[in-house]
């Protein structure tokens, strides 16, 4: 398995808080030290991640086998675009994204069945981290229920394909040599980004750098 150092992915179902959770790593980053730091998040905003969007809040209708590509082709740029991932990461910036192909393999294995986002997704390197936010679904529903509009994905009975189809597909990323950390993200924002700090501050980029902090 091929790993991009530096590099560590937020993954949970919607309402899990990892947008909530990486704009509090992103406050305490820029409080604490001078490494450099990049926050990100798929679908990005870029050209595909805008017509992903779209297609998320209904205002164009595609398949969803296209949307499984558009996924794959916003993330591969992503990556290998001037200072996307690979470059930060390889310049020795610490990247952290709201999402990545694991999405993809649930999202889209629960909608296309698992070979399609399994190809489509097989190329992109791992992440050195990824860290998942485990919530029962009927909690994390509520929790967006306030908002002005629901995309797609926004429904009970398929967020509970969500999270059961995140518990198989981590193990899998697992059994392949992914390193996975689970937090139990029905606690209180505060003690959730403790835990998300407490994993973090031990990788090695901060190691190494430990006039940073
Ligand atoms: P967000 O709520 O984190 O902004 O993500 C938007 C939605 O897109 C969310 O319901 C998860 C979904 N998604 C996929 O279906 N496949 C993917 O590969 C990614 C990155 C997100």
């Amino acid at each position: 398995m091929d790993i991009i150092r530096n590099f560590v992915v937020l993954e949970g179902g919607d309402g899990s808080g990892t947008t909530t959770q990486l704009a509090m790593l992103t406050e305490r980053l820029k409080n604490t030290q001078k490494l450099p730091f990049f926050p990100t998040f798929e679908p990005t905003d870029g050209k595909i991640g805008l017509i992903i969007r779209a297609a998320l809040k209904k205002e164009i209708i595609l398949n969803p086998e296209t949307i499984c590509f558009l996924f794959a082709a916003d993330r591969n740029e992503h990556l290998y675009e001037k200072d996307g991932i690979i470059e930060r990461a390889a310049r020795g910036g610490l990247v952290i994204s709201d999402r990545y192909f694991l999405s993809s393999l649930v999202y889209q294995g629960i909608e296309c069945g698992d070979e399609l986002p399994e190809i489509a997704n097989s190329r992109f390197p791992a992440p050195e981290i990824t860290i998942f936010f485990d919530i029962k679904p009927e909690i994390a529903i509520e929790r967006i229920k306030s908002r002005p509009s629901r995309e797609i994905y926004e429904h009970l009975d398929f967020q509970k394909k969500v999270h059961e189809k995140y518990l198989s597909v981590l193990k899998n990323f697992t059994e392949k040599g992914g390193r996975v950390e689970i937090i139990d993200a029905s606690e209180e924002a505060s003690k959730i980004a403790d835990k998300v700090w407490s994993i973090i501050s031990q990788m090695p980029i901060f190691i190494q750098s430990e006039s940073f902090l």
